[in-house]
């Protein structure tokens, strides 16, 4: 029963969308367990550029795809990237949504846009996608959930119930304008119409997947620094990103799961607020970036870049229980002199760690403390690393004592190594 989660182990942006790409030729399906619309994959397929938000990766190799039970999903993004995906000549008809996901409703976009205006300084750098908002009403049991679309009267007396909460939030706290009860129920009518048919029982279909012996892929997005509670708060998203709620998200047992694959930058990036110790200072940040092509999927937002942390990677490994890695983006390297890495964090009372500080105070304070290796000054097109890259590999591997068994060496879908562990 193969099952492999691919979980992204920095501040999301690691190159999750390319691996799964590569993993899917050889699976059946491919899951997504959290998140929504605030994720983007960029792949690109023989010189075009797809860039998915809400639709597992897999869709690109025609493959089962399910949207589980963890996700918040936005029925308009959705239908966008459903008819998007369908005019360049790909099936959207192997999509499984699951009816248990909960819908993100146009007052939780203005609610989480208006509160970002409103904490100022304070602000987490949200994508403004509504995610926090409707992960909170589930909470709060206020939610609007996929199923809901499947019956008219049922949707517009939710609809009708939550507007009228939210509406005042909107006017009274936010100061913004309310919206509009039958122009948001006339909308998710016509959507509803659309989605009936990707609605199925996901959890059902997985778990038959699995007893089959079918490869199952459970995607996530974000990434592991970016869990809700073992990332850094709160400058986080709103949903468990890491590895173990896989099996929550989907609806599966937690021994169902074989693998976990660990994505990794061969450096970090970080979109929005919050800390980032190994974040570089000085001219080499911008020519990371550039040479990355480090600017957001959905937002186009700059991403901010660091060297690789080593402490943030062994954090991850550990919470995940991340058993290989795909390390990324290891060309965007390639013209670098020196590189540092991140090998432990000096704290506060000057003691240093390698080991992810568990008190706030102390990773806001630390200060990293790097080790630099070669670069290697060469293109990485060939079928081996050059010896001073296959010695980063080996540092990373070393230290955190797990395979890296792929290597990033382009954006494109082919450029991919594979290490044997
Ligand atoms: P995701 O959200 O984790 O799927 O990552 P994104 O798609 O947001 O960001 C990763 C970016 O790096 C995308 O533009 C990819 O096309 C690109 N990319 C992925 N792997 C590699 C690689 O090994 N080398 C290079 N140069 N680019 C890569
Ligand atoms: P993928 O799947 C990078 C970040 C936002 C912000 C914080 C909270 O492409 O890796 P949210 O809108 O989720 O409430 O924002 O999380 N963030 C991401 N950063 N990649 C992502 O997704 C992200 N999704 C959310 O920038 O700091
Ligand atoms: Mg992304």
């Amino acid at each position: 029963m193969p099952a492999t989660v691919i979980v992204g182990a920095q501040w999301g942006d690691e190159g999750k969308g390319k691996i799964v790409d590569l993993l899917a030729q050889d699976s059946d399906l491919v899951c997504r367990y959290q998140g929504g619309p605030n994720a983007g994959h960029t792949i690109v397929v023989d010189g075009e550029t797809f860039k998915i938000r809400q639709i597992p990766s897999g869709v690109l190799r025609g493959k089962t795809c399910v949207i589980g039970a963890g996700c918040v999903v936005d029925p308009e993004v959705f239908l966008t990237e459903v008819d998007e995906l369908e005019s360049r000549g790909l099936s959207t008809r192997t999509v499984h949504l699951s009816g248990e996901a909960h819908l993100i409703m146009p007052w939780h976009v203005a609610i989480d846009q208006a509160s970002e205006r409103r904490l100022g300084n304070l602000q987490i750098g949200t994508t403004k996608r509504g995610i926090g908002p409707c992960y909170a009403d589930k909470a709060a049991r206020l939610g609007i959930r996929v199923q809901d679309l499947l019956d008219p009267k049922i949707l517009r007396q939710k609809i009708e119930v939550a507007l009228a909460e939210k509406n005042v939030w909107l006017e009274r706290v936010y100061g913004v304008p309310p919206l509009n009860l039958e122009e948001i129920a006339g909308n998710l009518e016509s959507f509803a119409q659309r989605i009936r048919s990707y609605v199925s029982d996901t959890s059902l279909l997985v778990d038959r997947a699995l007893h089959e012996g079918r490869e199952v892929l459970l995607e996530g997005a974000q990434g592991t620094l970016l869990d809700l509670d073992h990332g850094t708060y709160p400058f986080v998203t709103s949903s468990n990103t890491v590895a173990g709620n896989a099996a929550t998200g989907i609806g599966i047992g937690p021994n169902r799961i074989d693998r976990v694959l660990g994505v990794t930058k061969a450096y970090v990036t970080r979109v929005g607020e919050g800390p980032f110790p190994t974040e570089i200072e000085g001219p080499d940040q911008e020519r990371v970036r550039d040479l990355g092509g480090e600017y957001g999927t959905v937002t186009g937002r700059t991403r901010r870049c660091g060297w690789l942390d080593l402490v943030a990677l062994r954090f991850a490994v550990r919470v995940n229980g991340i058993t290989s890695l795909a390390l990324t983006k290891l060309d965007v390297l390639s013209s670098f002199d020196e590189i540092p890495v991140c090998v432990r964090y000096r704290l506060p009372d000057r003691s240093e760690t390698e080991d992810f500080p568990a008190h706030q105070s102390d990773f806001h304070h630390c200060a990293p403390v790097f080790e630099t290796l070669a670069g290697w000054n060469e293109d990485l097109t060939g079928s081996a690393l050059p010896g001073a890259a296959a010695d980063y590999v080996s540092f990373v591997s070393d230290a955190l004592d797990v395979p890296v068994t792929l290597v990033g060496t382009g954006a494109s879908r082919d450029a991919v190594l594979s290490l044997q562990p």
